[in-house]
């Protein structure tokens, strides 16, 4: 973890977004893979989003927690994006798949990722770092 990525969020904010990833979890829609995943995005005001997974019978529909997050914020007007949580129940921390890392890096640049699992280990990453060399036009 780099020390630039723990001063912009409070412990205590972090506990809070963690919680609201944890909670959003159990709502997944995941009969398929039976892998749930939850999400929370926190705002430059201090607001947050949550997201699960959604799948579908047709597999390519579905959407994952992370992107359900950023949709709901960027829907409510809220594009100013200062981090996101993303976890599952893994052995690591969970680690956001390649479109939902450009989807990230659409609202901010520096976006920190907070990467976790059940466990309560956490890993957390800058955008920049997960996703260099993004498609811009
Ligand atoms: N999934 C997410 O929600 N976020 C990711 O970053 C990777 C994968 C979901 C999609 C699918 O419902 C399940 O995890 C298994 O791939």
């Amino acid at each position: 973890m780099k020390k630039e990525n723990t001063n912009i969020i409070s412990t205590l904010m972090l506990k809070k977004l963690i919680s609201s990833a944890k909670k959003a979890r159990d709502k997944a829609y995941a009969p398929y893979s039976k892998f749930k995943v939850g999400a929370a995005v926190l705002t430059d005001k201090n607001k947050i989003f949550t997201g699960c997974n959604i799948e579908n019978a047709s597999y390519s529909l579905t959407i994952c927690a992370e992107r359900i997050a950023i949709s709901k914020a960027v829907s409510e007007g809220c594009k100013n994006l200062k981090a996101i949580v993303i976890i599952a129940d893994t052995k690591e921390p969970v680690s956001p798949c390649g479109a939902c890392r450009q989807f990230m890096i659409e609202f901010n640049p520096d976006m920190i990722v907070i990467m976790a699992n059940l466990n309560r280990k956490i890993k957390i990453e800058n955008i920049k770092d997960l996703l260099p060399h993004n498609f811009k036009l």
